[in-house]
């Protein structure tokens, strides 16, 4: 056992694991953030994606002693002062699940995308949602909310509005 401090969600957040401890277990069972999912464990299917540092990793098969001081930001953390994050409003309006398993994950790959790339093509959409699986099949939904965040959240830059 090791002593580790992790940056998540703006906050220091000290816990003891082994160094090959996956994040995603410390996130669930240490730090009660359970809106990350356990899905494949094998860092096949995008259920557990968080943002390092502002890009998407999958928490499941990230070792916490790999993480250092990288930020990390999930899911419970987009909505601020009660309003939605635009990529959960878009996933909201597009009515972008069903059972809703999957969707912390989707919606934080997406994040990780528009951070770098606010004019995704649908190659880079078909690339995102290639590597993340929705078992209820609603990937034409998932597009329309991947492509409405974009507009939403460029719309929002050029006006000078918030996020
Ligand atoms: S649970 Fe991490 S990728 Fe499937
Ligand atoms: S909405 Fe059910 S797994 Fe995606």
């Amino acid at each position: 056992m090791a002593r580790y401090v992790l940056r998540v969600n703006g906050r220091d957040r000290e816990i003891d694991a082994e160094p090959g401890d996956n994040l995603l277990s410390i996130l669930r069972y240490d730090l009660g953030l359970t809106g990350s999912r356990f899905g494949c464990g094998e860092g096949q299917c995008g259920a557990c994606t968080v943002l390092l540092d502002g890009a998407a990793a999958r928490s499941c098969v990230t070792r916490v002693a790999s993480v250092g001081t990288k930020a990390i930001t999930t899911i419970e953390s987009l909505a601020a002062g009660g309003d939605l994050h635009p990529v959960q409003q878009a996933f909201l309006d597009a009515e972008a699940f069903q059972c809703g398993y999957c969707t912390s994950g989707m919606v934080m790959a997406t994040v990780g995308l528009l951070r770098t790339n606010p004019h995704p093509s649908e190659q880079d959409v078909a690339r995102l949602l290639d590597g993340s699986v929705c078992r209820c099949g609603t990937y034409p939904r998932i597009v329309k909310a991947v492509r409405l965040a974009a507009e939403r959240m460029r719309t929002a830059t050029s006006t000078g509005a918030r996020r």
